[in-house]
């Protein structure tokens, strides 16, 4: 039997056919955010299944993955891991590459900054045999309906042998996880099962994860 928390949060959502294109009916979530009763019921079906499963990664995906994994991730004592759009998340030779096309004074500025950094560095491995990179960014391509896009995440953020779960907000064609898998595997961790608020079993997103579990509250024509 079909929990009757489900049917209110159907209720909260908001579905405009059309948009961001014509064809598309577009499954807006702001809505359910409004109501708190329906946000929080979200919430703890998430919570309920996954509190108990060891999971210490929760790994949400950009925009609306950002909005459900961190309650979640905090209501079960796991990290939340943002997988983000190209570009976004710093990385340690970021500021080498900037050398090469700054101006005359902030080529200057990035060069002290550079002894200061292998100062530091120096001093660091000195103190430390083991320094660990936290700045490291690892990217995965993914395809969309019209062309492809990127997907990146920071490879410290997670540990070898972690168990995680990654949610957002909507599965339709699968791509997105898809890559969202790869990036969670390439650092070895073991991905426990992908969660979404919706799924739009007719585009057989499902299909795409390579066996990995599926755990949705609603399944939307
Ligand atoms: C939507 C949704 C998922 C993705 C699912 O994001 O939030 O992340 O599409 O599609 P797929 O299963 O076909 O890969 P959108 O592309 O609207 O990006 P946004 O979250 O930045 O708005």
């Amino acid at each position: 039997p079909q929990d009757d928390r489900i049917a209110r949060i159907v209720s909260t959502i908001r579905v405009i056919p059309n948009f961001p294109k014509p064809g598309i009916i577009f499954q807006d979530i702001t809505t359910m955010l409004l109501d708190p009763k329906a946000f929080k019921d979200t919430i703890d079906l998430f919570v309920e299944r996954y509190s108990e499963k060891g999971v210490s990664v929760v790994a949400g995906i950009e925009a609306r993955g950002f909005i459900f994994g961190p309650p979640i991730a905090l209501a079960i004592g796991a990290k939340f891991v943002p997988l983000r759009k190209p570009g976004k998340l710093p990385e340690d030779s970021t500021m080498y590459t900037g050398i090469f096309v700054a101006s005359l004074e902030s080529r200057l500025r990035c060069f002290m900054s550079v002894l200061a950094t292998v100062f530091a560095w120096s001093l660091d491995i000195l103190l430390t045999t083991e320094r660990e990179s936290t700045g490291e960014v690892i990217s995965e391509e993914y395809s969309l309906e019209y062309g492809t896009d990127i997907m990146e995440m920071h490879v410290g953020a997670v540990e070898a042998g972690e168990r995680a779960i990654i949610i957002d907000d909507l599965i339709a064609t699968g791509g997105t996880l898809c890559a969202a898998i790869k990036l969670l595997e390439h650092v070895e961790a073991e991905v426990v099962e992908c969660a979404c608020v919706i799924e739009l079993p007719e585009l057989k997103g499902r299909e795409r994860l390579g066996g990995k579990p599926l755990f949705v509250l609603i399944k939307s024509a």
